[in-house]
């Protein structure tokens, strides 16, 4: 592995219509894993999503595939072929991101609105399971580090507990640290809140 090389940035490039709560508390704590000057928010046109994003990270109004050539970026796909590895990160400049919140069973977005339009980049999965986009850069910074995919622990499925009647359940797959799912406490509040069934409808049937 090249130590010495500049290392990679990370992506997100927006692709939801609007910035909910749910996205923007992933996109913070990404920023927290990754540090601010190392994330960047792609495919930014509205004003609003810049002035939500631009406190965790650098906000580009162009997408990803015109600020990098195709061949210099890794693109991070449930559905890639094959499993990203430490050398993978060789020689990359970025490593792209759906800024997809997501789907239950997954609708292959990724492949569509990302994939698609980078013809030559290192297509790779974190394996066959939903991350979240926060998990999924906690993932990747990992393995871009040295570390081999199978030996980051994962849990398949969040139970979030509301009360002692009710509960949430996340569908989705959460690296551990040091035994704890990778998920921003933030996000943990808010998906325990009220406030999120109106929240989510409202951007649903926007
Ligand atoms: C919450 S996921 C949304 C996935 C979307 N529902 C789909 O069906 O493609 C957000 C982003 O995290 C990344 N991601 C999540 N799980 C992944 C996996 N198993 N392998 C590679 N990338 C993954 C992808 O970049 C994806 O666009």
């Amino acid at each position: 592995m090249q130590r010495n090389a500049a290392k990679p940035k990370f992506v997100i490039e927006h692709l939801e219509q609007d910035i909910g709560k749910w996205l923007l508390y992933e996109c913070m704590y990404a920023s927290k894993i990754v540090g601010k000057g190392r994330l960047i928010f792609a495919n930014v046109k509205k004003e609003s999503a810049k002035a939500k994003l631009s406190t965790f990270g650098t906000v580009e109004e162009k997408s990803a595939k015109e600020i990098f050539s195709s061949e210099k970026v890794i693109i991070l796909d449930p559905k890639a072929k094959d499993p990203l590895k430490p050398e993978d990160f060789i020689g990359k400049e970025a490593i792209i991101i759906g800024g997809i919140l997501g789907d239950h069973p997954p609708k292959g977005r990724t492949g569509k609105l990302l994939t698609e339009h980078f013809p030559k980049a290192t297509v790779r999965n974190i394996g066959r399971a939903q991350f979240s986009i926060d998990g999924t850069i906690y993932v990747a910074k990992l393995v871009g580090e040295g570390t081999p995919l199978e030996k980051i622990p994962i849990k398949k499925g969040l139970t979030l507990r509301l009360n002692k009647y009710a509960e949430v359940y996340l569908p989705y797959a959460y690296p551990l640290k040091d035994g704890k799912p990778v998920i921003c406490q933030k996000l943990v509040a808010y998906l325990c809140s009220d406030e999120i069934v109106e929240n989510e409808e409202k951007l649903l049937r926007a």
